[in-house]
């Protein structure tokens, strides 16, 4: 049960009121913070020393002058401006905590997007050059990093305390979340949402790094193959090559340039095509039915990762309209409106 076992926080870092502020919003959320306490324990002094006050003042054995009530005026007034205090106050609260909020959930334009897939009980993470690691997630020191979250089976979350992070990996969904690292060092992860029986043992760290050395760090994982070639290779091992390709008998759609255009549906309407849709599209086909063709694609649930998911992702957003290595012929052949 030592710290050497890593289940238990050592007690000094327990005993610290925040911990340490390693992301570039750290600071802010906390002046927040400790913006709420000072506002909601000032309230809180407020109404029990006026409990006390008045219970000492009034006690039924004082002789106290009750006599002098203020007048319906000036209790009007007094009832205005307290509630004015308040709305100022209340609103206050709002537009910092607003302002804070949509700050960190648009975020600025990111520079990497790495991939994070969160799986009973491990953390499984892939950069863009395609390094893999497994409940370490290295990082260059400012600059803004990407998450793209999601989960193989049931809801983790994604939090690390020093950087403020604290974010759901949903199966079935891709979340983002960012940050920027300020300070080289190693910063711990958890998983923080009850996810069975070994939740708590669903612990990793981050290592924050000067940009040199993960760019060194990056070189030294070896020759790597980035997540779009290896989406390639998938796309003709799982057979989606066999209909999305040229040559095929079969009908299916062109997925070249498809991704960030509107597809127009069998059903009627359009869908954006977006991580998301691709992701149903390949899980769930019948969820969105391309106009002009049928629906005979079979699921690919449960055949395939979550992770190779996003490689096929990545590959398809690699895809240019004009792509040649795709059927040109699809997008003439159907009988598409
Ligand atoms: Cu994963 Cu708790």
């Amino acid at each position: 049960m030592s710290a050497e076992h890593g289940y238990l926080p050592d007690i000094q870092e327990g005993l610290k009121f925040f911990p340490e502020q390693a992301s570039s919003y750290a600071g802010e959320l906390d002046l927040f913070f400790i913006g709420l306490v000072v506002v909601c324990g000032f309230m809180t002094l407020l109404v029990f020393g006026l409990i006390v006050f008045f219970s000492y003042r009034y006690h039924a054995d004082r002789q106290k002058p009750r006599e002098k009530l203020p007048s319906a005026k000036s209790s009007h007034r007094i009832e205005l401006s307290v509630l004015g205090a308040m709305f100022v106050i209340f609103m206050g609260i709002f537009a910092w905590s607003t302002h804070l909020y949509l700050d960190i959930y648009r975020g600025p334009e990111a520079a990497m997007t790495i991939n994070v897939v969160g799986k009973q009980w491990m953390w499984k993470v892939q950069h863009p050059e395609g390094v893999r690691e497994i409940n370490t997630l290295h990082v260059p020191v400012g600059e803004t990093v990407e998450l793209r979250l999601t989960s193989e089976d049931v809801i983790h979350s994604f939090y690390v305390p020093d950087f403020r992070v604290k974010h759901d990996a949903v199966p079935g969904t891709y979340r983002k979340v960012w940050f920027e690292a300020t300070k080289p060092g190693e910063y711990r992860l958890f998983c923080a949402e009850y996810c069975g029986s070994y939740h708590s043992r669903m612990r990793g760290k981050i290592v924050a790094m000067q940009p040199a050395d993960y760019e060194r760090w990056l070189g030294d994982q070896g020759e790597q193959v980035a997540p779009e070639v290896q989406g390639a290779s998938l796309f003709r091992s799982y057979g989606c090559s066999g209909c999305h390709l040229g040559k095929s008998d079969v009908r299916a759609p062109s997925l070249a340039g498809v991704y960030g255009r509107p597809v127009p549906l069998a059903s009627g309407g359009t869908v954006m095509a977006d991580e998301a849709y691709l992701r149903d599209s390949i899980l769930q086909p019948q969820k969105h039915v391309v106009a002009g063709f049928a629906p005979i694609m079979p699921s690919y649930s449960g055949q395939i990762s979550e992770g190779e998911i996003l490689q096929i992702i990545a590959y398809l957003k690699s895809l240019q309209p004009e792509d040649q290595a795709l059927n040109p012929a699809a997008m003439t052949q159907g009988d598409a409106p």
